[in-house]
């Protein structure tokens, strides 16, 4: 596996890829890289000749300075766990690299439309807009075939979708299905930030989505609103910040489930000073 650290190593490796006409997956991640992150790279080795990943916590999409200083990095252990997978190229810039204006004087601005206007796009006043100068930096220097996103991060996929069409990138995303824990928690890279009885309790999130889903068959919307809700907020260590049930593809809250063919029930809850996201599809 070749390791890039400069906009000069990343684009010499993948001009050389593409000098031997060769097809490039990319799958962009801030690192303490799971199961998660390996299913897209798996998915990513299996469809393209080479893949590349980035591993950059990128400090534009922050908006809480604490969740950045506390942001899990295992760098070591992520370049072993790239390298025992197969992946062709590891590219870990620094924040020099990414925004070598420096931070303060970053000034590009997204408009992505109802679809940033919703959930996270309320709950982190700049996260998406940094998520969306990072990803199109990173598609910059890596203008792979294809790049491979995780369901975890419902509206990312949206916002990153609706950030290629307006700057007319031709990288196609691809939707990767949520990895969880044998009990049904999502893997995320803030888990280890969870004490013993943090995790223990945590786990109600995603079974309270399974269960959501079963009702979904024969509750309301409101119904399944206030079940979620409710049943969450009754275990101790746990507190929501939101759960909205949307049409999958707009991410616009339905008041009915004939509104769309796709209605996703999406969840932020905070554990302690941990923030965990999860969804589930209740109609497709
Ligand atoms: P990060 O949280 O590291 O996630 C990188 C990718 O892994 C994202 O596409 C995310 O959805 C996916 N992922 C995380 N947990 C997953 C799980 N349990 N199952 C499936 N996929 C999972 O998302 C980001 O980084 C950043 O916002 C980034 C896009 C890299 C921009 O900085």
């Amino acid at each position: 596996m070749i390791i890039c650290k400069t906009r000069k190593e990343i684009s010499a490796a993948v001009a050389n890829i593409r000098k031997q006409g060769r097809s490039l997956g990319f799958i962009p991640t801030m690192g303490a890289l799971h199961q998660g992150h390996i299913s897209l790279v798996k998915k990513s080795i299996e469809e393209n000749d080479c893949t590349a990943v980035s591993i950059f916590v990128n400090p534009t999409q922050f908006n809480n300075q604490n969740d950045l200083k506390t942001y899990p990095r295992t760098i070591d252990a992520d370049i072993a766990l790239l390298e025992s997978v197969g992946a062709d190229i590891a590219f870990i810039p620094t924040v020099d690299v990414m925004y070598p204006e420096g931070l303060e004087n970053v000034t590009e601005s997204y408009d992505f439309g109802p679809i940033g206007q919703v959930m996270e796009g309320i709950a982190r006043p700049g996260h998406f807009n940094g998520v969306g100068i990072v990803v199109h930096r990173l598609f910059e220097l890596v203008p792979a075939d294809r790049a491979y996103f995780g369901m975890k991060d419902f509206q990312q996929i949206a916002i990153i979708k609706e950030m290629v069409r307006q700057r007319d990138i031709h990288i196609e995303i691809i939707p990767c299905p949520i990895v969880r824990e044998e009990d049904g928690m999502a893997l995320s890279s803030r888990n280890i930030r969870l004490s013993e009885e943090q995790r223990k309790q945590a786990v109600q999130i995603s079974q309270t989505l399974f269960k959501a889903q079963e009702l979904a068959k024969t509750a309301s919307v409101a119904e399944v609103q206030t079940f979620v809700e409710t049943t969450v907020n009754s275990v101790p260590l746990l507190s929501v910040e939101y759960f909205s049930i949307v049409n999958a593809h707009t991410m616009q809250p339905v008041t009915s489930w004939d509104e769309t063919d796709w209605v996703v029930g999406c969840i932020t809850v905070n554990v302690g000073d941990v923030r965990l996201i999860d969804n589930i599809t209740l109609k497709k």
